[in-house]
């Protein structure tokens, strides 16, 4: 669970979400927006998956015979597809940055992003491979493949990403970064940034599209649930921070504006390792092999998630072969993928509302539908669900004294909080 929610959203996205809604102010409503409504959101999921013990459709089935609750599946159907639809393109381009770590010069490093993605066959091809690797992955199965792989690189993730903060923070001009991540300037935050704050959270915590609910199917009975949603959240939220301090500060260092879009990291960090290197190539290329390669592992461990969710509900709903499963959602996420990524050359005058095919996919999902998914998941597990039952999954049959205790606000959070939360942010977003 922790390799599907630290992914793109901690690297990539996080940080110039971050800095388009001014910094500090918006980690702070970030911090909170995880603790009380994605947090509970996270239980909620779990306890449907575990308890229903199948894909979403099935779960729902399951825990609410005859009812119409089992619709829900059609929302984790679709939403992570068309993520995996864009976020293959982002893992594209950190395929493209890894394999450019060799031999590319300090001069053309932040000029080289504008013209790369607006250009038509590499960034395809680049899409084209990291959905390959995705699908080998998946292919492999939940066990061989999907944790296997996890369980390699996640611990390589946090060694790695700690090695770019120590070099990121001792950069010269790299204090306004860290000033810009802890000092909040409130005035920055409109109901769009608390918006944006929320569907980070949803976005990063991987929630509301039935992942979650997903990968709790295959957790054992005895595993607990209050601990693996703590320890994800702990964990997406320490590396998010990281991963701010990674970029952030070198972000100033090279005199970027953290405004700058979803190019942040892509435009920032190769120019500052091009100049680290101070001319020894070899140490600007390690520098950037190891901070990309980072990025693409982080990007599969969460697209294998994205997919692993349609491919369990083919599987077990429709009764499909794994494989014909597989190839078929990555044929559509290929398609899908490949106008996102044309939405940055000869697409960029198609817009919808202002945005970009990219950013209304993007927006439509991480600030809408992702939430949506989360509200409906809430409610069914704090007003549907017996509450006995609820107790049961949450406490492994009453065995966990912890979780027993803090059942009561637990409780309070989903029914009520969580729920209330989210509808209240996104009012406040629409009359924005
Ligand atoms: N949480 C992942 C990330 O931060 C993205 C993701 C969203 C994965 C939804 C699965 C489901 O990159």
């Amino acid at each position: 669970m922790a390799g599907s929610a630290i992914g793109l959203g901690n690297i990539w996205r996080f940080p110039y979400v971050a800095g388009e809604y001014g910094g500090a102010a918006f980690i702070i409503v970030y911090l909170l927006a995880c603790a009380f409504i994605a947090l509970p959101i996270f239980f909620a999921e779990t306890v449907i998956g575990r308890r229903g013990g199948a894909d979403t459709f099935g779960s729902m089935k399951k825990l609410a015979p005859g009812s119409g609750w089992h619709r829900i599946g059609l929302l984790t159907i679709l939403v992570p597809i068309i993520i995996l639809s864009y976020y293959s393109v982002v893992g594209g381009w950190s395929v493209h940055y890894l394999i450019r770590s060799f031999g590319s010069g300090a001069d053309d490093a932040v000029g080289h992003f504008g013209p790369f993605i607006s250009s038509v066959k590499l960034p395809i091809i680049a899409h084209t491979v990291f959905i390959a690797l995705v699908a080998i992955i998946v292919l492999a199965g939940v066990k061989k493949g999907i944790e296997k792989f996890t369980k390699i690189t996640m611990p390589i993730l946090f060694v790695l990403i700690l090695a770019i903060v120590v070099f990121s923070v001792t950069l010269p001009g790299s204090g306004k970064g860290v000033e810009y991540l802890v000092n909040p300037d409130f005035s920055k935050l409109s109901a769009d940034g608390i918006a944006a704050a929320l569907g980070q959270a949803f976005f990063s915590l991987s929630l509301g599209v039935g992942t979650v609910l997903t990968y709790a199917s295959y957790m054992r009975k005895q595993d607990d649930i209050l601990f693996s949603g703590v320890g994800t959240a702990v964990s997406d939220f320490l590396f998010a921070m990281l991963a701010g301090f990674a970029v952030m500060p070198a972000v100033f260092a090279a005199g970027i504006s953290p405004e700058a879009g979803p190019g942040l990291v892509f435009e920032t960090l190769p120019y500052i390792f091009a100049k680290m290197g101070g001319g020894l190539v070899w140490l600007s290329t390690g520098l950037s092999l190891v901070f990309f390669a980072t990025v693409l592992f982080a990007a599969l461990t969460s697209a294998i998630s994205l997919l692993e969710v349609g491919v369990a509900y083919l599987v077990e709903e429709k009764k499909m072969h794994r494989r014909t499963a597989v190839f078929s959602l990555v044929l559509f996420v290929w398609v899908v993928g490949i106008l996102c990524s044309l939405s940055f050359g000869p697409l960029s005058n198609v817009t919808i509302f202002g945005d970009s095919i990219f950013d209304t996919l993007d927006k439509a999902c991480a600030n809408w539908l992702m939430p949506l998914g989360g509200l409906l998941f809430t409610l069914f597990v704090g007003w549907r669900m017996p509450s006995a039952d609820v107790l049961d999954e949450f406490s492994n049959g009453g065995t966990k004294p912890l979780n027993r205790k803090i059942y009561p606000a637990v409780r309070f959070l989903i029914r009520y909080l969580a729920p209330a939360g989210i509808v209240a942010i996104i009012l406040s977003a629409i009359f924005n």
